[in-house]
């Protein structure tokens, strides 16, 4: 039998990055969740098992992002020489390369669980650099580690995050193709350097949205969501994605964005039934016209973030 002090189980929220202007520095984590189990062993086996979205395209062997994850912790707590090995099982309901943070949650997962194990010698914010190294922003990991909406930076390694609960109760409206993208692919169309008009529009607008959204002033969300940083160079990557924009904002949602680096769009609405699934129908019918076959969810935020169980 397994000794049940070298298993735990722990529970990621997806997230949403960028939330339009604030690229690489801000985000949310949302009501959709990865589960892991993780039993840490102290022979070299490793078994990797994973249901859900994508399940059939994850590695089972080192190469796993949640198993090199979790060796990052054993190695920089002094345990890799006792943990050889382990049994990973996940449960996936992040949809996979499509801009929820499903990447950023296995990482969370993987530091997590194996922090858990050897007694949690990282506090959250040590996870949150070791998850920032690998993943390489901290605009996903930040908020499946904290929950909440999160501002971040970095500078020089040292990565700083600040949460808080909105105090406009928003509903997430999110249409996802049925196509992947990649992070490094969208990454790789956008500019070197950008006019300093771009700049400006953007540090306003992330500020703006940061005020409105801690004062809970919605009146001041109707631009707070626009970006001239890197959805104007990314909508090539996306058909249809500035129509699936305005059909949101058409039928009542306060602001638009590509979800992290896409091909999601995530659309924010005030709490209300019909006007949520309305937006949804918008969003999935439009992409529709433009040969996309997506679906909508609906979720809240996530106050919580990664959540351990023994
Ligand atoms: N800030 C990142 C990007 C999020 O937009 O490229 C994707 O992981």
């Amino acid at each position: 039998m397994d000794n049940p002090k070298n298993k735990v189980t722990v529970k990621v929220p997806g997230t949403s990055a960028n939330c339009g202007p604030g690229f690489d520095c801000l985000g949310l984590a949302a009501t959709i969740y990865n589960e892991l189990e993780m039993t840490l062993l102290e022979d070299e086996r490793l078994i990797i098992e994973s249901s859900g979205d994508g399940a059939e395209t994850i590695p089972t062997d080192d190469k796993n992002i949640v198993w090199k994850s979790a060796r990052m912790v054993l190695e920089r707590s002094d345990n890799a020489e006792k943990f050889k090995g382990a049994i990973i099982r996940m449960e996936n309901h992040i949809p996979m390369s499509r801009g929820l943070g499903s990447s950023a949650a296995a990482i969370v997962a993987g530091l997590t669980a194996a922090n858990a194990i050897v007694g949690t010698p990282f506090n959250r914010n040590e996870i949150l650099k070791f998850a920032t190294e690998i993943e390489g922003h901290p605009d996903n990991v930040a908020p499946a580690i904290f929950g909440g909406f999160t501002v971040s930076t970095v500078d020089k390694g040292v990565v700083q995050t600040f949460s808080f609960t909105p105090k406009i109760k928003l509903k997430l409206v999110v249409a996802v193709p049925d196509f992947p993208l990649s992070t490094r692919v969208a990454r790789q169309v956008l500019p070197k350097s950008v006019p300093l008009k771009d700049a400006v529009f953007n540090v306003g607008r992330a500020a703006m949205l940061v005020a409105a959204l801690i004062e809970g002033k919605e009146r001041f969300l109707s631009t707070a969501f626009d970006d001239a940083l890197h959805q104007p160079y990314r909508t090539k990557l996306v058909p249809g994605m500035q129509e699936v924009f305005s059909a949101a904002k058409k039928s009542g949602a306060l602001g638009v964005a590509l979800s992290g680096a896409g091909p999601c769009l995530i659309a924010f609405s005030a709490a209300n039934k019909r006007i949520e699934n309305n937006i949804a129908v918008e969003m999935v019918q439009t992409f529709k016209k433009h040969d996309v076959q997506a679906n909508a969810l609906i979720l809240d935020p996530d106050t919580r973030g990664a959540v351990v169980n023994f």
